[in-house]
């Protein structure tokens, strides 16, 4: 498994930033040029899906300050051995000033370009072996679905197969 792809935008100093990283990369910049916040805007991602933090934590005042939009967005190309995994994560901050925190807008997730997982309006949509007419609620627009997916498929499998056993 490997990151090919990093995507940044509208967090801190990064802008509408890619970078496609190779099996070994060197990373030079002035003081300041954001080689820190490229990383940084990994692990914030890596704390979301994985650990289960909180956006309205890791993300407030992450945005750049200068850029005017609310959206933030991140997105990952991560090469495994049968295919390529496409992330993306959408952070809505609320208008300057406001005090609200900031939450999740919308997850997705493709594998070789066909769409695996989609998370936006508080429904989540699966598409893998188990199939599904409903989508999932996930109500929390803070925490990832993520963190806890493996739990709920297997409870729905569980509710599923008793249903018809
Ligand atoms: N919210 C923000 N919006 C825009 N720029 C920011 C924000 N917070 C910090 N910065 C700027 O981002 C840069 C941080 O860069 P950094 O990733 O630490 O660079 P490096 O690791 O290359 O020295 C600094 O120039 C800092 O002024
Ligand atoms: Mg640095």
């Amino acid at each position: 498994m490997m990151i090919t792809r990093i995507y940044v935008d509208n967090f801190l100093c990064l802008g509408n930033f890619e970078f496609r990283p190779k099996q070994l990369n060197l990373l030079l910049g002035e003081n300041g040029s954001g080689k820190t916040s490229l990383f940084f805007a990994v692990k914030l991602v890596r704390d979301l899906v994985v650990l289960g933090a909180s956006a309205a934590s890791l993300f407030a005042f992450k945005k750049t300050i200068w850029d005017r939009r609310d959206l933030q967005s991140f997105e990952l190309e991560i090469e495994g051995l049968d295919g390529t995994f496409s992330y993306r994560l959408e952070i809505q901050h609320p208008p300057r000033e406001a005090p609200q925190k900031p939450h999740i807008k919308g997850e997705y997730l493709d594998f070789d370009g066909r769409p695996l997982f989609r998370y936006g309006g508080g429904e989540v949509h699966l598409s893998m072996t188990i199939t599904r007419r409903e989508p999932f609620s996930h109500s929390n627009r803070s925490t990832a679905f993520f963190p806890t997916w493996s739990r709920r498929i297997r409870e729905f499998d569980g509710s599923r197969t008793s249903l018809h056993g």
